[in-house]
């Protein structure tokens, strides 16, 4: 049977090594997962982890020689997206519909209406609770994207709130769910 597409976007947020962990558990359980990743998120997490997990070259940069069609290409590949780590600068970019990276060029293609597209956010709790990224949140729910919650908690900065990314294994199933 032919294996279950999975476009895994990352941004650049410190739990970018717990997004490993569920794009580890993947591939490992017989899904094709292609990276895309934000400048931001390379500053967390090696190309050499990310392609070696997944057998497959980080996609970052728009106007890399041989790829040039992949912002566009990767989305119609796709048979789910995610973007996980959520940044508060990638989500909010994302509700204004900014194509100023491949990450945001990808979700612009993205037929939303027709296949399951993810988000789960990671950030400081005043990052999270400021009205823009609010905003933006509610405008990506409205426009068919699946939010999934971050947890309370303490968080890398020394605050103790929401903004943690969620459980590793709630978000791997929310995939599977998804593409049932
Ligand atoms: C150590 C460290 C951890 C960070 N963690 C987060 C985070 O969890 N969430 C977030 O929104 N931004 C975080 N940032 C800030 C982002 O990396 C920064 O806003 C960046 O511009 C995001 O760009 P990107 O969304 O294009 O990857 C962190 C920065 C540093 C230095």
């Amino acid at each position: 049977m032919a294996k279950r597409r999975v476009l895994f976007k990352m941004s650049g947020s410190i739990a970018c090594y717990k997004a490993c962990q569920i794009v580890s558990r993947l591939v490992q359980t017989g899904y094709e997962v292609q990276v895309a990743c934000t400048h931001g998120a390379l500053q967390f997490i090696g190309e050499a982890t990310l392609e070696g997990l997944t057998g497959r070259p980080v996609f970052t940069d728009t106007y890399e020689r041989a790829r040039m069609m992949d912002h566009i290409e990767l989305g119609r590949w796709a048979e789910l997206a995610i973007l996980c780590p959520a940044t508060a600068h990638t989500l909010n970019r994302f509700a204004v519909g900014l194509a100023d990276d491949a990450v945001g060029s990808l979700f612009l293609a993205y037929d939303l209406a027709k296949k399951p597209y993810l988000i789960a956010p990671a950030m400081n709790q005043g990052m999270l609770q400021h009205p823009a990224t609010r905003e933006a949140l509610r405008k990506l729910a409205a426009w068919g994207v699946r939010v999934i919650s971050s947890e309370e908690g303490w968080q890398a900065c020394g605050d103790i709130g929401p903004g943690r990314l969620a459980d590793p294994d709630l978000i791997y199933r929310e995939i599977v769910e998804a593409l049932k």
